[in-house]
């Protein structure tokens, strides 16, 4: 990895040869050149620079593509241990299940937090090169008041996206009850100042509807705004209380009811799909035609963890969405960039407009279709991150 960092002064990337914006108002411009100054996009015009103003320096883009940094708003980086049998006697034919969960977590409790914060380091640089420059970073792993508040500590040095997921299994040796009382007191006060949103995995062999809408009720409560594991392995009651709680996304969503898509196009709770986890599980994904045709807003994510889902490679999941739920190029790479930022209520990335963060990708190909048409082909050539190159 490189790092340029300009000393100041307006930056020209020239020559692009089509700039995917994700902004509805013009979201692809064939022949194209931006400016970026202080971190954030000063000007897009058309290649040659004409009408620019004065740059301090050029980036020659010889026709290639470019596009918004990915925003990859599910991934679960805290966590030691590896899960490469589960994995391996999957593919042999034994099903998923949430209780595998319990191995992780036993690993990271182990853990030394410069072990932990190694781990995650290193996740988040896989994902820097392959184009993310926002990802949100759940805890989940820890399960115990302070390995919850120390699983935030470290992913708050990588993002601002920070999860409190004390609600992903209930651990051994607790009652339900118990742990329940625990995540929505003691722990979430520890947990509430080093996250900004409260994640529940509401699932069978999880924790039901009665106890997710507690645990994302107190978290509310707490100041910090909800988001749900809903519908991965089977329907459930989990998009309905992201509805009714006013969560900013309901993730994974593979398995619906009419009702389920319904409310979610009622109430804008962002349907965020993360095809990493039916890939590696080897299930259906879900129906994301289904959703687009509704109306709901529709991001994509990685849910990296070393369990379900276990990439890091946002270019990989635009290629399983474009070739098994029914999206297209530029849907899928508008639900990676856009639908990402939307997942997270945030308005400064995911997309390429002035005054938005310079965080961008340049393709070593002509167009992001290239994307899903050459798929695990490493394209992303140079990432920009604020204004500064990163890779
Ligand atoms: O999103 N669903 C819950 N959490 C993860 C899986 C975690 C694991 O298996 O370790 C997920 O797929
Ligand atoms: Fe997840």
């Amino acid at each position: 990895m490189t790092s340029d960092a300009p000393a100041g002064g307006a930056t020209l990337f020239e020559d692009i040869g089509l700039l995917y914006t994700a902004d509805p108002e013009r979201e692809e411009i064939a022949g194209a050149a931006l400016i970026v100054e202080d971190g954030v996009v000063a000007w897009i015009g058309p290649s040659s620079g004409q009408g620019a103003p004065a740059a301090d320096r050029r980036v020659g883009v010889a026709g290639r593509a470019v596009l918004p940094g990915f925003v990859d708003s599910h991934a679960h980086l805290v966590f030691a241990g590896d899960r490469t049998a589960e994995f391996a006697a999957r593919m042999e034919g034994l099903p998923y299940s949430a209780g595998g969960i319990r191995t992780t977590v036993a690993a990271t409790r182990e853990a030394a937090d410069a072990a932990l914060a190694a781990n995650a380091g290193a996740l988040v640089a896989e994902m820097l090169a392959q184009g993310t420059t926002t990802v949100e970073i759940k805890s989940g792993y820890g399960l115990t008041v302070e390995d919850e508040r120390r699983s935030l500590e470290i992913a708050g040095r990588f993002t601002a996206e920070t999860t409190y997921l004390g609600a992903h299994v209930v651990p051994p040796g607790v009652s339900a009850d118990e742990y329940v009382s625990m995540v929505t007191g003691p722990m979430l006060e520890a947990c509430a100042p080093y996250a900004r949103w409260v994640d529940v995995f509401c699932e069978r062999g999880a924790f039901d509807g009665d106890q997710s809408r507690e645990i994302l009720a107190a978290g509310i409560g707490a100041g910090l705004g909800a988001r749900i594991h809903a519908g991965q392995l089977g329907e459930g009651p989990g998009v309905r209380i992201a509805c009714e709680l006013g969560a900013a996304s309901a993730d994974h969503c593979t398995h619906l009811t009419d009702a389920d898509v319904a409310a979610l196009a009622d109430s804008g709770v962002v349907a965020t799909l993360l095809p990493g986890a039916e890939f590696s599980t080897r299930s259906p994904y879900p129906d994301a035609r289904r959703l687009l045709d509704a109306g709901v807003s529709v991001a994509l994510a990685t849910d990296c963890n070393p369990g379900s889902s276990f990439t890091s490679s946002m270019p990989f999941c635009v290629a399983l969405a474009v070739r098994e739920m029914r999206m297209s190029p530029k849907e899928a790479v508008r639900a990676a960039t856009a639908g990402g930022a939307l997942a997270l209520r945030r308005t400064d990335v995911g997309v390429l407009r002035v005054g938005a963060r310079a965080d961008l990708v340049i393709l070593s190909a002509p167009s992001y279709v290239h994307l899903a048409y050459r798929p695990g082909v490493p394209l992303v050539d140079q990432v920009w991150k604020d204004g500064v190159r990163v890779v």
